[in-house]
């Protein structure tokens, strides 16, 4: 047995020995290939992971598939000499490209390595950005940023800026073409800002990524203001106030987990429709939560994102931009297996009112799903816009007009429920029959009017009640009247505007049926070069 086994082992280290010699032309290859691997070299290298980051290449294995990443442009080089450039060797220049699958299905990705001159981008570095979008293009996949970049590489100048607006291009020559994910990884300054701004969906990482324009020295040195790298431009500056990142991650691990989440919602391109996932809830399962939400005094609030997740298959929900605007929530559920995007009013902040923030967060996600095929279910609780001076000096009527311009616009079959309020203008806006939502629902409990019973009241009958003996009794009397005559979905029902009065637990069945009847649906716009949203 010793002797088989001791003969097994000789076998075999005789057919390693056996291998054809490394040719002298393969060994050059190799070395080159593991030069240019090797990023910034060990110590940067070390010093990224210290800082609590992942190196740019293990960022793209642990994004995609196993085993399923294809580096190109690998061998590329910086062409420039000033400043001692040419006397530098900047590995891959800076940025690792290529394709690879996630979730078994193709995309391109690039991720900046900051081991080399900080991630900053030289016109090489650009152009390798460029070719694997225009290979993301050309196949018709998404594709993926990994950003961890100083910006504009200064030895280069205006080459850098030149670099710069040619992935600006790019990304704007794709838009609702395929889709775009950033995710910021560490500082993204100056130029780095403009790129992701441009994409669909912006992730960033808790303490580790930041984006800002002019770093905290300019901004003392222009304003006198003082800030750190965290409130000028951390993840929850972005996420809670400003609105530039969608989505927030703990870790890069979680980040990634994240984009892979939100991957699954989304077609490859806007010729497709998302890939259906196996059905895993009854379609026809009603709810006695959402009887009970109807139920409710109209005074008392809920999370829409109760009634949302209610909804969805297996009570699922991607949330998009969870912490800004949360007076009205977006995000991906399934329905019957099917991606939808949701839109609902929020009666648990500001009364579910629509503000800028909301209006401008419910026009671009309405914008990226009918971009790509995506139905939207529009939830409606809302009293009207928000009232006050500092909104409609912000411009509420130019910006709030954006979701307005959205609704109207998207083709996307569209189908509306109203939970309980939709006064005046906010229920023209909230997907209503008269933009043409496909299929429109209320609830028993829906209040569809131009205001609510208090504001008319007082308006209507201000000279009555001056006059009136008694003119509390008589307001209750008059609010009593106006409750019963139009706090109510029959007057909408009447006219036709909803096609249906429901009860409240049985809206998931109705929406999935109404989803399946509009698979279909084709619409055909008016011949023009494009439209012009209220910017
Ligand atoms: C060239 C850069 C660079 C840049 C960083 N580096 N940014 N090299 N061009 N833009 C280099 C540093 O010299 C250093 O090189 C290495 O990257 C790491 O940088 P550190 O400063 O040591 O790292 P850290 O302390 O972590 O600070 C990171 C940083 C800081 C916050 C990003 O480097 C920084 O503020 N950089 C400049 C940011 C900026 O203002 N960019 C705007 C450029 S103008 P060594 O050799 O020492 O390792 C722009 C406009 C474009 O982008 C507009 C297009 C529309």
């Amino acid at each position: 047995m010793a002797n088989m086994e001791n003969a097994q082992k000789t076998d075999k280290h005789e057919k390693k020995d056996k291998r054809p010699a490394v040719s002298p032309k393969i060994q050059e290859l190799h070395e080159r290939k593991a030069k240019a691997e090797a990023g910034g070299g060990a110590e940067k290298l070390a010093a990224q992971k210290a800082s609590g980051k992942m190196t740019a290449r293990e960022r793209v294995e642990a994004l995609v598939d196993d085993d399923s990443f294809e580096e190109i442009d690998l061998l590329v080089e910086t062409k420039a000499t000033d400043f001692g450039l040419d006397q530098k060797y900047l590995a891959a220049d800076g940025v690792v490209t290529g394709f690879a699958r996630i979730n078994g299905r193709p995309v391109c990705v690039f991720a900046q390595d900051f081991s080399v001159v900080g991630g900053s981008l030289g016109l090489s570095h650009a152009m390798k950005i460029c070719k694997a979008m225009d290979l993301a293009i050309s196949a018709g996949v998404p594709i993926i940023g990994l950003c961890d970049s100083g910006g504009a590489r200064i030895q280069e100048g205006v080459e850098s800026l030149g670099g710069y607006a040619e992935i600006f291009y790019r990304n704007v020559q794709a838009s609702g073409y395929i889709p775009q994910i950033s995710a910021i990884l560490g500082p993204c300054a100056g130029g780095a800002v403009y790129s992701p701004a441009l994409t669909d969906f912006v992730f960033m990482v808790e303490g580790t990524s930041h984006m800002f324009i002019t770093g905290p020295e300019v901004v003392k040195a222009a304003t006198g203001e003082t800030c750190d790298f965290e409130s000028l431009g951390g993840a929850e500056t972005h996420a809670k106030l400003s609105g530039v990142a969608h989505f927030v991650a703990g870790s890069e691990h979680d980040c990634f987990r994240q984009i892979r989440e939100l991957l699954d919602y989304l077609p490859q391109n806007c010729r497709e429709t998302p890939k259906p996932a196996m059905p895993a809830d009854d379609p026809r399962r009603e709810s006695a939560l959402l009887d009970e939400i109807s139920g409710l005094d109209a005074k008392k609030s809920y999370r829409i994102q109760d009634v949302i997740r209610e909804l969805g298959d297996g009570h699922q929900f991607l949330q998009v931009h969870r912490n800004f605007a949360r007076n009205l929530i977006c995000g991906f559920i399934r329905l019957d297996g099917e991606s939808v995007g949701v839109i609902g009013n929020n009666p648990d902040v500001l009364s579910g009112a629509l503000d800028i923030d909301a209006s401008e967060k419910g026009a671009r996600f309405v914008n990226f799903c009918d971009a790509f095929n995506i139905p939207l279910l529009t939830l409606v609780d809302v009293p009207g816009y928000w009232p006050g001076l500092e909104q409609e000096h912000a411009g509420i009527i130019r910006r709030g007009a954006k979701l307005l311009y959205a609704y109207c616009r998207a083709t996307v079959p569209k189908v509306t429920v109203v939970l309980r309020k939709a006064y005046g203008g906010a229920y023209d806006v909230m997907s209503s029959k008269h933009i043409r939502g496909d299929v429109n629902f209320a609830w028993p409990s829906a209040e569809i009017a131009v205001m609510g019973p208090q504001g008319a009241v007082n308006i209507l009958y201000k000279s009555e009640l001056k006059a009136a003996k008694d003119p509390e009794k008589r307001r209750a009397e008059l609010i009593a009247d106006y409750t019963a005559k139009f706090a109510s979905p029959y007057q909408a029902a009447k006219h036709g505007y909803v096609d249906e009065v429901i009860e409240a637990r049985l809206t998931r069945a109705k929406v999935i049926r109404a989803l399946r009847f509009l698979k279909g649906k084709k619409v055909q716009g008016l011949p023009k070069k494009h439209g012009n949203i209220p910017l």
